[in-house]
């Protein structure tokens, strides 16, 4: 099945491990849990980590547990809407950072330019949630010196890119480390790296976050004493996760590696046999064995093909995606939106489209898309 561009892999997870629920009295936020964080951790190097119901109560804890006061956040334009939906509902103001059209990420110089322009405009922004795209690793070392420079706090949204490792100069970056941001937050939605099927996590170095946000997942209530048993600390809702969800995710992280080297052979494979088109597209993805691509992406040279593209390929039962429209093309967001230069966030998203990449698909099925794709391709040659 590649009707969608991802999918869940649940094979050979092991059922048995359900049964100890049944007799256990926590099946909520308990020891699965527990064990859960302790594992994201290690994979990312990071002190702490905390668990939770998806990858967008993770971004909104975040977001609350650093308590600004007057929200002014910097997005990347090529965005998921779940970041630029939460400032909407905080009454917050999202500034718009334009892309680097190679990595669909912003850059040192697109995020210097934003910074001018903020200071040209007298905004103050006090929160950048960057992305790392696709699963690919954005550098963050001079862009974190200009934010400490203005004090804007790093969350980065890492929900792309779980598990992935680069080398930038000699040193090794794992997302998740928090090296150079107060906090990552993560998803694991079933087209993620990994899955719990719904759920997400946080992971930062500092215990007063970490303590912090504890209190935000379970509706900001801190035990007191017996006959007053808890205080409400600030407002907030319930964000926990599931044992349930927590055993199917140390499920996942035990087959961390093998999820990592199927899709790196797939995007091999894939650069291998779409080589001889690379007049009508180019490929975002690189080899490296150390990242954790999650989305397969092409760059047509002709964006004007691109809805016929699409076209042919769901006709063909191959599932394709756009990532993403820029945000400030959606007119929900108008209102609270400044936006500055978006030129390459429009080149990016009129060229770019998703191909299928999860760890089931079988070589046949790469080898068909391919096909169909050459078949397509062959009234422009
Ligand atoms: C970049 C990005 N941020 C945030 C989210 C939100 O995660 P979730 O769907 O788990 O709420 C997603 C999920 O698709 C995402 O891709």
């Amino acid at each position: 099945m590649i009707q969608n561009y991802g999918q869940q892999d649940l094979s050979k997870i092991n059922i048995n491990q359900f049964r100890f629920l049944k007799t256990e009295e926590i099946v909520t936020n308990g020891e699965f849990c527990k064990k859960l964080e302790k594992k994201i951790s290690k994979i990312c190097g990071s002190k702490y980590s905390l668990v939770c119901n998806n990858g967008t109560s993770a971004l909104l804890m975040s977001i609350l547990s650093l308590k600004k006061k007057n929200l002014v956040v910097i997005l990347p334009n090529i965005n998921f809407v779940a970041a630029p939906n939460i400032i909407s509902l905080l009454k917050g103001k999202i500034v718009l950072c334009d892309i680097n059209e190679e990595t669909g990420m912003v850059d040192y110089e697109k995020f210097k330019n934003c910074i001018k322009i903020c200071k040209k405009r007298k905004i103050k922004p006090n929160i950048f949630i960057p992305i790392h795209y696709a699963g690919n690793i954005l550098e963050l070392q001079n862009i974190s010196k200009i934010c400490r420079k203005n004090k804007i706090d790093i969350i980065e949204d890492g929900c792309h890119s779980f598990g992935s490792k680069k080398k930038i100069a000699q040193k090794k970056i794992s997302v998740g480390d928090c090296k150079f941001s107060k906090l990552t937050t993560f998803s694991f939605h079933p087209v993620k790296n990994i899955t719990t099927l719904e759920g997400g996590a946080i992971t930062t170095n500092s215990k007063k976050l970490y303590e912090k946000l504890k209190l935000l997942r379970s509706h900001s209530l801190r035990k007191t004493y017996i006959n007053d048993p808890y205080t409400m600390v600030s407002p907030t809702l319930n964000f926990r996760m599931p044992e349930i969800n927590a055993i199917v995710g140390i499920d996942q992280i035990k087959k961390i590696n093998i999820f990592r080297q199927k899709r790196n052979k797939i995007i091999l494979l894939y650069k291998k046999q779409l080589s001889h088109l690379e007049n009508f597209f180019s490929i975002l993805n690189f080899y490296d064995k150390n990242l954790f691509w999650h989305i397969f992406v092409i760059k047509l040279k002709n964006p004007k093909i691109k809805r016929r593209l699409m076209n042919f390929l769901k006709s063909n039962k191959i599932g394709c995606q756009i990532h993403y429209k820029p945000i400030f093309m959606h007119s929900a967001f108008k209102k609270n939106i400044i936006s500055n230069d978006n030129k390459s966030s429009i080149n990016f998203y009129n060229s770019q489209l998703t191909l299928p990449l999860f760890t089931k698909m079988s070589i046949n099925e790469v080898k068909k898309i391919v096909k169909k794709i050459e078949l397509f391709f062959d009234k422009y040659q």
